[in-house]
């Protein structure tokens, strides 16, 4: 059975993974956190968390809340800054077999081209992941993934400061995905992801105070996978990039649904807090439907159900 997937056909690296199950931004750490729980080479790719020009703090606790059949984050971008990255942590990655996409933010668009640029050539580093839509930081560049020129324009700078592979992740907290979608891939993206996480909230009526400590959060988990699948169907029917899709993936069901909607791969997030072993029941999950469905390439499921 074949499983790879190619995610930036047209650089002159590619982006080729060994099999569609990635890890989702912020919920996998740098790679090395889990390697108790997972064998991380058997992963399609890995996206580390967001990563910044500057290390920054992230937002005030509390940072985490539950709700039905979802999670709400407010991390804020806590990270180490991209010199300590390129420095502690793609030195590691380098003798990985499995790729690592770095995921980036900024509050301009100079930062994201600067980010882009020095991460270009580094050891360690297959591919960038642009997120232009963390709803809980003003930082966050959710001011580009919800104008088309603006995601355009970052997209560009990217593109033109870095050789490396580029994968546009989308917010879903727009009136019209297709839109942006359009105009990020005629900006020259190589795949896009999607989705980022839905703006919420939730109260605690005993402190009769939001739950969180930036009152805004992301929501992820099982909540936003219809959102997150729909999406992916709509943007896979307009745009003929790899699209990675991601959103509420708890099983190789969900996974199977991303793909038979259109996306080539799927990153899976907020599942790990509840099953460690999620990326890896996942990729079993899906070869276990290939063999009994007598499917020899997974190229032939991308978009089965379209
Ligand atoms: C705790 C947490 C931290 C996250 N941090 C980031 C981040 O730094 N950058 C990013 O692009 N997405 C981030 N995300 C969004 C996820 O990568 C993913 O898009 C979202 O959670 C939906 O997938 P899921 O339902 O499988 O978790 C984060 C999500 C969670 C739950």
């Amino acid at each position: 059975m074949n499983l790879s997937v190619q995610l930036s056909p047209r650089t002159p690296r590619g982006l080729l993974l060994k099999n569609p199950v990635m890890t989702a931004s912020g919920t996998f750490g740098y790679g090395t956190e889990y390697a108790d729980f997972v064998d991380i080479q058997r992963l399609g790719a890995i996206v580390c968390k967001g990563t910044t020009l500057e290390p920054r703090e992230g937002n005030p606790q509390p940072r985490l809340a539950e709700t039905p059949s979802g999670l709400l984050n407010s991390i804020g971008l806590q990270n180490i800054g991209v010199e300590v990255l390129v420095r502690e942590k793609a030195t590691l990655w380098a003798s990985w077999q499995v790729p690592v996409i770095v995921n980036i933010a900024g509050e301009s668009i100079d930062d994201y081209a600067k980010l882009a640029a020095r991460l270009d050539g580094v050891a360690g580093v297959s591919g960038l992941e642009v997120n232009i839509g963390c709803p809980n930081v003003k930082s966050g560049g959710m001011e580009f993934g919800t104008d088309p020129k603006a995601a355009a324009s970052v997209t560009a700078a990217v593109k033109k400061a870095s050789s490396l592979p580029v994968i546009v992740k989308l917010t879903p907290n727009v009136t019209g995905i297709v839109e942006i979608a359009e105009s990020v891939a005629e900006a020259g993206a190589d795949a896009l992801c999607l989705i980022n996480t839905l703006r919420g909230m939730a109260i605690d009526v005993s402190l009769r105070k939001p739950s969180l400590g930036n009152i805004c959060g992301g929501l992820s988990g099982p909540a936003i996978k219809p959102v997150a699948l729909y999406m992916v169907y709509e943007v896979a029917g307009s745009v003929k990039l790899p699209i990675v899709g991601c959103g509420g993936i708890m099983s190789a069901q969900d996974a199977l649904e991303f793909i038979m909607a259109g996306a080539s791969a799927v990153e899976v997030g907020t599942a790990q807090f509840v099953n460690p072993r999620a990326l890896l029941d996942v990729l079993e999950g899906i070869e276990d439907f290939m063999r009994r469905e007598g499917v020899r390439d997974i190229s032939e499921l991308v978009g089965a159900a379209r």
